[in-house]
């Protein structure tokens, strides 16, 4: 078998497009729970149809703030998550209404599948990726590979990185969150048989590994490297409250990420980081009891700093991911996280009135907060993992 075939094969038995967990007795979904989750996917598939209506033509819904809706256009990194959630909803309902509403996006996502964007994982594997793991099309597919073409185009060998943020001249900046854009190249590896989108991603993975962490498991917000020598310029956390800080949405991208890169590769030492990762933000003090975390662990103001709710829903849902990785003990400690996380987004204390809300889920995330930008407020990718959440877990211990 020649190199790269073998490459392939190893990949795709390694992989699978939703993730398969070991049968074990403590991955199996309480019916309680399942019957909350139930309710609220049915609150959640009526409260997206109030968003429906309020969302122009060209554009996708962002957030709602001081009583205004905003949206945003396709090339804004958050634009696939809307469409996701339509898609799971869908999944979750078989509404036929929701469905349609998701489907008539695609026509305004579909040009950024040539955009110049590390983001372009989470904008068309969010949207396209859940509509062909539904529905297969040739033409999603091919809007997928061409999406993945885009992205290795930001890769530079000497730092083994894609770019994330554009940069000044003897910078190359990459985030934290530029791991869950992996998943689109694993999965274009996996349709193509061309492992060129897998070897960007696993160097990508390797490089992030290696330089973005501390020792405690926490990581930095961005690693600036200078991209003709692939050193280390400066490490920041330009989201969170410090360079030294663990922004908390930040942590949970990493610890999805490497979850989803163990699921893609089975190398061991994604699995190692991705506990490491859960290690830290279980054990952190200022985790709260309802495991929702504030924006930042180190936020000054605890307990009275703001929580963000899109961080503990992408906790929840990595979290029942990596549940199926790992030995019963720990197991049994990450579903009990996860499903403490998602009743309490269940509660009246993070999920909105009906009609209220802008149509949005979930209240109370944080997206830039040394930005003064979208402070306790909605945000779309907070409703889309809290729905991915509550599906993952509905499907626990399932092959
Ligand atoms: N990827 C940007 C953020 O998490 O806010």
């Amino acid at each position: 078998m020649k190199l790269r075939t073998l490459f392939t094969a190893t990949l795709i038995l390694a992989g699978t497009s939703t993730f398969a967990q070991q049968a074990k007795k403590i991955l199996a979904p309480k019916a309680e729970l399942v019957k909350l989750i139930d309710k609220q996917l049915g609150f959640a598939t009526a409260q997206y149809k109030v968003l429906v209506k309020k969302v122009p033509g060209d554009s996708l819904p962002e957030t709602f703030e001081n009583g205004k809706s905003r949206s945003i256009p396709a090339k804004n990194w958050v634009s696939g998550f809307y469409p996701g959630t339509l898609f799971y909803l869908y999944e979750a309902t078989g509404d036929k209404a929701i469905h349609d509403a998701g489907i008539n996006k695609l026509p305004v996502m579909e040009p950024m599948k040539t955009i110049d964007s590390h983001d372009i994982g989470f904008m068309m594997y969010c949207s396209f990726g859940n509509i062909n793991r539904l529905e297969p099309k040739p033409e999603y597919k091919d809007i997928l590979i061409t999406s993945a073409q885009s992205l290795i185009k930001r890769f530079n060998p000497t730092v083994g990185c894609t770019m994330s943020w554009g940069s000044k001249a003897g910078e190359f900046r990459v985030i934290i969150d530029n791991m869950m854009n992996l998943e689109l190249l694993m999965w274009a590896t996996k349709v193509t048989g061309d492992s060129t989108y897998a070897k960007v991603a696993i160097t990508h993975a390797n490089t992030t590994l290696k330089n973005h962490f501390r020792p405690d498991g926490s990581s930095y917000h961005l690693v600036n490297y200078n991209p003709s020598t692939g050193g280390i310029n400066v490490k920041q956390t330009v989201q969170g409250y410090a360079d030294q800080s663990a922004w908390a949405r930040g942590q949970g991208w990493g610890l999805y990420g490497f979850t989803m890169m163990y699921r893609e590769t089975k190398d061991k030492k994604y699995l190692a980081q991705a506990k490491k990762i859960a290690q830290f933000i279980l054990s952190h003090p200022n985790l709260p009891a309802d495991k929702v975390p504030y924006w930042d662990f180190n936020s000054p103001g605890i307990p009275n700093a703001f929580r963000d709710a899109s961080a503990g829903a992408i906790y929840a849902s990595a979290l029942l991911e990596l549940a199926g990785y790992v030995d019963d003990t720990l197991a049994a400690k990450y579903v009990d996280v996860a499903e403490t996380i998602i009743k309490a987004l269940s509660s009246d204390k993070y999920t909105a009135k009906y009609g209220g809300n802008g149509g949005f889920v979930l209240e109370h995330s944080v997206a830039h907060l040394p930005k003064g930008a979208m402070i306790d407020v909605p945000l779309t990718y907070a409703d889309y993992y809290y729905v991915e959440a509550m599906l993952r877990y509905k499907n626990l211990g399932k092959k």
